[in-house]
């Protein structure tokens, strides 16, 4: 048989194979494209690094069994070879989408691309600088599983006339340092949120498919189940030592729940275009996709946000109306529109704080932490 793994990243093996694949490189690149991606703004993909020592000094004897059973899944490699178009990816007519939504989707595929390549950049560099096996082995599987998606989502990129120059952002993009805890929340809550936005939007589309208007949609439920065993991984990582998850920490934990759920607000509130199309109301959306988010999180965090609670809401609206104010303000130049930044960026702190000062719901984390998909 031949070596599928060279021609296409859906069938690599690891995450270098898959960089390398066909599919890979670009006929040309789009600078404009790339642009985008290089763009460092709070609602904007970064990439992370560690202490990689520190991380590849993690013992997880303790949660051997859970371990194992994880490891042993991602090995099974279930989505092997599914990541690339088939007869079910449908004929898209770029040139015939209404502007608005092409500018949206574009948008939607260039940032979930580059969020994709970030945690594939992030596990392959961990795997890369450690000695610890147990490590090592979950951070390339992880990686082989974050290249193969962005390498199909750079697929349907390229039928746009899009590529992104992934080895340029690589070595040009800058890197946001953050501690090894610090990963693990972040990290841990990207993967999460990323099963549930998936499985919501997937499953929406199930029961409404004349709204699916992109056929990479289809693909979103193996997706996201390999976007959730990456969470598990993390939710391990964390039980391995308690103080991540009490104490002053957990400060830190809300810091993160409400920073990465404000940060989705505000986001797909830039995209309506795209969200109409979906048939799917943001603020409906929002909200789905955190209750889910929360529920997941019972099995390692040990509080969780109060999303009914009566300011939780109105302060994400009056952050995303404060968003707005300061993208305006910065198109423009002068004195009022320099106020005006002042203005609304110190509106959207305090919109935060009210976030941030709801009192959390206190969590009994279970003995068992792994979860199934359930959704
Ligand atoms: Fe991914
Ligand atoms: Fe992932």
């Amino acid at each position: 048989m031949m070596d599928q793994s060279l021609s296409h990243s859906a069938y690599a093996d690891t995450a270098e194979q898959g960089l390398a694949a066909g599919n890979m490189v670009g006929p040309k690149d789009s600078d404009e494209a790339t642009a985008v991606a290089m763009q460092n703004t709070l609602l904007t993909p970064r990439f992370y690094t560690t202490n990689f020592d520190e991380l590849d000094a993690i013992d997880v004897s303790p949660i051997r069994k859970e371990w194992d059973e994880l490891i042993n899944e991602m090995k099974a490699d279930p989505n092997k070879g599914h990541f690339r178009k088939n007869e079910d990816w449908d004929h898209i007519d770029w040139d015939q989408m209404e502007p608005k939504l092409r500018a949206e989707l574009k948008d939607f595929l260039i940032s979930s691309c580059t969020a994709e390549f970030s945690g594939c950049v992030l596990y392959k560099e961990m795997k890369r600088r450690g000695r610890n096996e147990d490590i090592t082995t979950l951070f390339q599987l992880m990686a082989r599983d974050e290249a193969r998606h962005a390498g199909f989502i750079n697929d349907a990129l390229r039928e746009a006339g899009i590529s992104i120059n992934l080895g340029f952002l690589t070595q040009a993009k800058k890197y946001t340092y953050f501690r090894p805890k610090f990963i693990f929340y972040a990290t841990y809550l990207s993967e999460k949120i990323g099963y549930a936005r998936y499985i919501t939007i997937f499953r929406h589309l199930q029961a409404h498919p004349e709204h699916r208007f992109h056929p990479i949609f289809k693909w979103f439920e193996e997706w996201c189940n390999d976007e959730f065993r990456h969470g598990e991984a993390f939710a391990l990582l964390m039980k391995t030592d308690p103080k991540l998850t009490s104490g002053v920490n957990r400060y830190w934990i809300k810091f993160f729940l409400t920073a990465v759920f404000a940060t989705m607000w505000v986001r797909d509130h830039q995209r309506p275009a795209f969200h109409e199309a979906l048939g799917v109301d943001p603020e409906w959306y929002g909200q789905e996709v955190f209750r889910k988010t929360t529920a997941i999180s019972l099995q390692i965090f040990p509080l969780a946000l109060d999303l009914d609670h009566p300011r939780w809401v109105p302060a994400l609206r009056r952050l995303n109306n404060a968003n707005l104010r300061i993208a305006q303000a910065k198109k423009r130049k002068g004195f009022a529109a320099k106020l005006k930044h002042v203005g609304a960026s110190m509106a959207a702190g305090w919109a935060f704080m009210q976030l941030l000062t709801i009192p959390a719901v206190k969590n009994d984390v279970p003995e068992e932490t792994r979860l199934a998909p359930a959704y």
